[in-house]
């Protein structure tokens, strides 16, 4: 009992966080680009344009990924890198960069997950209005329809877009992402709508245009919540509570699960959320919606906490506080490996599609220690908390797909620059050295043994 055999373990990065070359080989600006640029909003001026070098130190990695054992390697492609502006003429260059990559990949028996979109609008079509504009959907599939023809023949597994719920809630509600804006509620469900229908798009795109089958799916993130006890009744709170509104402000509408999946597995808008902010949503018709909901082969999440639910005195769900000290890593997020367990059950349960874990890890303040190693034991112990419970689900009768850690390197953690360092490899950003951290070599066992020495 345990993970599947064909359960698959990787790890993840995306092109802002990773590639650098911001400005080599007819790359084109994006959102981030500029956004960095624009005095406080990233920690410390921190920018994206040399990052961790993989553009140029990719053989580098996948060897340390290689030596990891990770079996597969999720990445994101730059959409500016390979359509500089958007739409139109295509940067060869910037293919040629993907085609390098994944070879080697390939070469190395490490499987690529490739992302479509992890947050690098270009900017040229942020100047369009971005995602505001009703063309969006169409841009994407243009560019998913490249990215089709050009990769599947060796690429089998695609993700349309990584958590929606950051590119809309903090891109455009709170500003703390690129392109920055705080826009107001009608622009707000526009957007949203937007999002999702060049998700669906997308899918469209990679199925018309591949050259062979793929898998297709998408990785959202959103709020997650836990049964404070086993209690029935604090279980049937905890999975209401994670696809329903827990809140009245818009800003709860963006991490509402259901709000963003429902659309896209189920074809429809969650009746909660229309009642309270209906009159803000654009005209849609069924037909947007059976664009929305296109056929996928599997469920990605991304997971780090969730939030303990009891069920109140009429059922539903109440929030649970947290104890003084409660456990909590570098970037102040709450260590809760209970959410391995509830949340692939939950999600399993309500769309019915395989479930990767397409995120999850943590950030810790590490340093490489007088031996010349890193030392991170709080990072192998949370690998092995989390994964534990995991393991439950999988015995539970969770279809499972496989796991990717995040990350398989330090990077550039979006607002917070390079404070945050969530890597299994350690990067030093002044000389570009990569260390394999003591986790990187742990998580190594829990791989070759298939997690049976969790
Ligand atoms: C994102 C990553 C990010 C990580 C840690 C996820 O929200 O997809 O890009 O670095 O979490 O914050």
């Amino acid at each position: 009992m345990g993970f599947k055999k064909e359960f698959v373990w990787g790890g993840a990065t995306a092109s802002y966080q990773v590639e650098g070359a911001a400005y080599e080989d007819g790359k084109g600006l994006n959102i981030w680009d500029v956004f960095c640029k624009e005095p406080g909003h990233v920690y410390e001026g921190h920018t994206g344009d040399v990052a961790c070098d993989h553009y140029h130190r990719y053989q580098e990695d996948i060897a340390l990924m290689k030596e990891m054992g990770l079996q597969a390697y999720r990445f994101s492609l730059s959409w500016a890198r390979i359509l500089p502006d958007g739409t139109g003429k295509v940067n060869e260059k910037g293919l040629d960069f993907y085609d390098r990559l994944i070879d080697a990949l390939l070469e190395n028996g490490i499987e690529p997950y490739v992302t479509l979109y992890h947050w690098d609008l270009p900017y040229e079509l942020h100047k369009q209005g971005g995602w505001l504009n009703p063309k969006s959907p169409d841009w994407f599939y243009e560019y998913a329809s490249i990215v089709a023809r050009h990769f599947s023949d060796r690429v089998k597994y695609f993700f349309t877009l990584n958590e929606p719920q950051c590119t809309v809630g903090l891109g455009y509600q709170t500003g703390e992402h690129a392109p920055g804006l705080k826009v107001g509620p009608y622009d707000y469900f526009q957007i949203w709508h937007n999002v999702l229908l060049a998700h669906g798009r997308g899918v469209d795109a990679l199925r018309e245009h591949s050259v062979k089958p793929v898998k297709v799916g998408i990785a959202p993130c959103g709020a997650l919540y836990l049964p404070a006890s086993e209690k029935p009744e604090d279980i049937k709170a905890a999975n209401w509570a994670t696809f329903h509104l827990m809140g009245d402000q818009i800003s709860d509408v963006s991490w509402d699960v259901g709000f963003c999946m429902d659309p896209v597995f189920l074809g429809q808008y969650p009746e909660d959320v229309l009642q309270k902010f209906g009159p803000y949503f654009p005209k849609f018709t069924d037909q947007d919606m059976d664009q929305i909901k296109r056929p996928l082969d599997f469920y990605g999440q991304n997971m780090y906490n969730a939030v303990p639910v009891r069920a109140g005195e009429d059922g539903s769900p109440v929030r649970v506080s947290r104890y003084d000290g409660f456990p909590k890593t570098a970037i102040q997020w709450p260590v809760t490996p209970e959410c391995l367990y509830w949340a692939p059950k939950f999600l399993y349960e309500r769309y019915q599609k395989p479930v990767y874990i397409t995120e999850n890890g943590m950030s810790a303040h590490d340093w490489v220690s007088l031996d010349g190693e890193v030392h991170d034991p709080n990072r192998i112990d949370f690998n092995h908390r989390y994964l534990k419970e995991l393991k439950k689900a999988a015995e539970d009768g969770v279809d499972l797909a496989g796991y990717f850690a995040w990350s398989v390197m330090d990077n550039f953690e979006w607002a917070y620059g390079y404070s945050e360092r969530f890597g299994l490899i350690y990067v030093d950003y002044r000389t570009q050295e990569r260390i394999l951290k003591d986790s990187a070599y742990d998580f190594r066992e829990i791989i070759r043994s298939n997690g049976e020495n969790l």
